[in-house]
């Protein structure tokens, strides 16, 4: 376990191209070596190296974790090989018994675990469909834990981090937020007093949809010990090949969602305007208290959008009409792909829950990418003219 002890003067928009620095190494390369051997030597036979095993400890890995410390400005992170081994990890802290508050509206996967794992591990949760309306009253006896996802998915509603943060404190509970959506470049949990982060660098980290990845940032230095004995145990570790494209993709972050917002911006004028829309959602969009909210407590909206289409719109047409923008799952990338959240990624939801939170089967969720912002409006209203009835 390696502890992040620096905090760099840098820009983040520098520290995510300098953050991983490959300074000692022989050749002055400047990207850092990936280290493939999974064993070590040991200096004799009572003595190890820094380094024994690739599960447990691997040089490029800790290059990759030691740049997502530094632009969460965390103690500590940990590199797991997806997103939902990152959540497994942190999941594992609960013991029978325990109880978890969560917002409704997740990523199915994190839905999918709470509703079998947890059930079968007998850990006892409530989800609040709005967790801003959250009173000391929601709080029981063995409530460990509040679980954000904000801006949550695929509705964009806001939840205001530091509020959920002052009501858990007092009631010793955890604050675990899944910062996904934004990154450390528009929102820090941490911040603003959750306890822990956890991200699917499946996402925006790795940006070029090749990258499976997942990370934890912390600064309790119990709560780290802890993860690292359960990543080491678990093993679902960032392979040494995956840290280094996460530590190449890493260098544009800034720079793809800073095109990426611009492009999702004007996304979201052309479809205000478009008869085949009935609304257009982002951070913020549904009503003025979250959109105060996700105005103080983030830099910026990210370019993650979703619209619900007319009864008019036969959606099947519309995604074989798109020419350039692909369906498929999956968001952060530098290409625009666009899925319907009620058959696939919140497809593990039972229909009335789904439904309850708006995932009907005319929601779209459109990941916007960093092609011309012409050419990514043009495909969006010929493929919605050629598919209104
Ligand atoms: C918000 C969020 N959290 C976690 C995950 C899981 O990440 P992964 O697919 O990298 O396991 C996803 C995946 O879509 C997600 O959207």
């Amino acid at each position: 376990m390696t502890e992040n002890k620096t905090t760099s003067s840098l820009h983040y928009d520098s520290l995510v191209v300098q953050g991983a620095p490959a300074r000692q190494n022989e050749y002055g390369a400047i990207m850092p070596p990936i280290f493939l051997s999974t064993t070590y030597r040991f200096e004799d036979l009572d003595h190890q190296g820094t380094y024994e095993y690739v599960r447990t400890q691997n040089p490029t890995r800790e290059k990759a974790e030691r740049l997502i410390a530094r632009l969460e400005d965390a103690r500590y992170a940990f590199g797991f090989s997806s997103g939902m081994a990152a959540l497994a990890t942190i999941f594992e802290h609960f013991k029978p018994g325990d109880h978890i508050i969560s917002s409704a509206n997740i990523y199915g996967g994190t839905y999918r675990f709470f509703s079998d794992l947890f059930t079968k591990n007998q850990i006892a949760y409530n989800f609040k469909q709005d967790l801003n309306a959250l009173t000391d009253a929601d709080f029981k006896e063995n409530t460990r834990a509040v679980y954000i996802e904000t801006p949550s998915n695929p509705t964009l509603r806001v939840t205001d981090i530091a509020k959920v943060v002052a009501l858990a404190h007092r009631h010793h509970a955890l604050v675990i937020c899944d910062n996904t959506f934004m990154t450390s470049y528009l929102q820090r949990p941490l911040a603003l007093g959750a306890d822990i982060v956890a991200y699917s660098a499946t996402k925006y980290f790795g940006g070029h949809a090749d990258l499976c990845a997942g990370f934890i940032a912390l600064n309790d230095p119990s709560l780290a010990e802890e993860f690292y004995f359960f990543q080491n145990t678990l093993g679902a570790t960032l392979s040494p090949f995956d840290s280094y494209t996460l530590i190449r993709g890493t260098k544009t972050l800034a720079l793809r969602l800073d095109r990426q917002q611009e492009n999702a911006k004007a996304v979201i004028a052309a479809l205000q305007n478009d008869p085949a829309i009935d609304e257009v959602y982002f951070p913020g969009s549904s009503n003025a208290v979250e959109h105060e909210i996700q105005a103080r407590q983030a830099r910026g909206n990210g370019s993650v959008i979703s619209f619900r289409v007319t009864e008019e719109v036969d959606l099947k047409r519309f995604f074989n009409q798109l020419q350039m923008i692909d369906l498929a799952v999956s968001l952060g990338g530098v290409e625009s792909i666009i899925c319907r959240p009620a058959t696939s990624t919140h497809e593990p939801y039972p229909q009335a829950e789904r439904e309850k939170l708006g995932v009907d089967n005319q929601l779209v969720r459109f990941a916007v990418g960093i092609e011309n912002k012409a050419d990514i409006i043009a495909d969006l209203q010929q493929a919605l003219a050629r598919s209104r009835s």
